[in-house]
């Protein structure tokens, strides 16, 4: 979580009386917390009671659970997956495709057409979604939050919203953590503050502004909220909206953060891939690789170093840009390369790379520290000559 942000009307203190200002009683108090309530924490204030659901419902609404298909005798190889060709269409809460998963995080995408017709919350995580196509808004009960192509939008756990799509050609890689999202510690200083030498400013981050509900709207019930948790998706039916926000502070809201804001660091000689830190979960990391200037020591090889990443599967979606140590790799295609399969450009791009100052790739990188499972829409997508193009022609 971020930092404080304060919208709309909220009393003096936590938990005295809101009264309304037409004197028909008060709003109503929702914690919303982290960790217990030990960690991060926004307090909203409500029209109308929150728990007066009235009914609960399994719902046919969502995205199939992550499932591994993948034959216990199948070679553990570099694998490359072409995201254009998943299907296109749907709204958000029902489109998602799982590509990816592990204990700690599901890896999906998506390429909506419509924007979501109702209202989700997802009570297993985080979402981290990399808009990589598209424009639009997040209505939640935080406000609205505009996003963008080259956008990560943060979608706190058990946040209540919609995605609404503005024009055509979205794509969303959606990163669904399993446990908290979070700033990497090492960017704050002692007083929650984004540090000077972080890659980003608090200045750099789009936070939630206006009000999905206006008291003028009354109830403008019943209305469903459809809500995944342990990957089963249910729905229930309030009396009114369940946006019914007048007020909240805390630091507990959704997010974005531009990519183009992402401020590179370059070294005399080739800096290692946690040089492009961005976020960071329970046993995940995510990395932006950026436009920049590249290492500068008259003989450096600013092309990666091949290595052996023994205790990560690393993921590259490609964005724009020339991949300067990949051929045949294009924007929307997505590497895995697992863990104790050594990697590193391919062959002919580390000589290549020896003089040259700029890099113009774009691209989003997650790191596991658990082994990744392959589902059978990623093996539907997969170029299976991947792997061994790195062998001599
Ligand atoms: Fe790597």
């Amino acid at each position: 979580m971020l930092d404080y942000q304060r919208r709309g009307s909220v009393p003096a203190k936590h938990h005295i009386t809101h009264r309304r200002p037409d004197g028909a009683g008060v709003y109503y108090e929702e914690c919303f917390t982290r960790q217990g309530f030990d960690g991060a924490f926004s307090i909203l204030y409500h029209a109308f009671a929150t728990t007066d659901d009235t009914e609960t419902v399994k719902s046919s609404r969502g995205w199939p659970a992550p499932v591994s298909v993948e034959p216990q005798d199948e070679t553990v190889r570099r694998r490359l997956f072409d995201g254009n060709k998943i299907p296109v269409g749907g709204c958000m809460v029902d489109s998602r495709i799982a590509m990816l998963f592990c204990s700690d995080l599901v890896i999906l995408l998506a390429r909506p057409t419509q924007s979501d017709d109702v209202y989700f919350s997802n009570g297993d995580g985080d979402e981290l979604v990399y808009v990589y196509g598209g424009k639009g808004r997040l209505e939640s009960s935080f406000g609205w939050l505009p996003f963008q192509t080259g956008d990560y939008v943060w979608v706190p756990k058990g946040v209540i919203h919609r995605w609404h799509l503005e024009g055509e050609g979205h794509a969303f890689l959606v990163m669904e953590a399993r446990k908290e999202l979070r700033i990497p510690k090492q960017f704050r200083n002692a007083s929650g503050q984004l540090r000077m030498d972080a890659p980003y400013c608090h200045r750099d981050f789009v936070r939630p502004e206006g009000a999905a509900w206006e008291p003028s709207m009354g109830e403008s019930g019943p209305c469903t909220v459809v809500y995944k948790v342990r990957d089963r998706f249910s729905q229930r039916t309030m009396p009114h909206h369940p946006l019914d926000i007048v007020g909240w502070d805390g630091n507990v809201y959704p997010v974005a953060f531009p990519i183009g804001k992402y401020q590179p660091k370059t070294g005399l000689v080739h800096l290692p891939p946690t040089s492009h830190l961005t976020f960071a979960g329970e046993g995940f990391v995510v990395c932006s690789f950026v436009p920049r200037i590249v290492d500068f020591h008259p003989e450096a090889i600013p092309c990666p170093y091949p290595h052996t990443n023994v205790d990560c599967d690393e993921v590259l979606l490609y964005l724009d840009g020339n991949f300067t140590s990949r051929k045949g790799v294009g924007p929307g295609c997505m590497s895995l390369h697992p863990m104790g399969v050594p990697h590193g450009p391919h062959p002919g791009a580390y000589e290549r790379s020896i003089g040259a100052q700029t890099t113009t790739e774009l691209a989003v990188m997650i790191d596991t520290f658990a082994p990744l499972a392959i589902t059978a829409n990623a093996l539907a997508l997969e170029t299976r000559e991947y792997h061994d193009s790195w062998a001599p022609r």
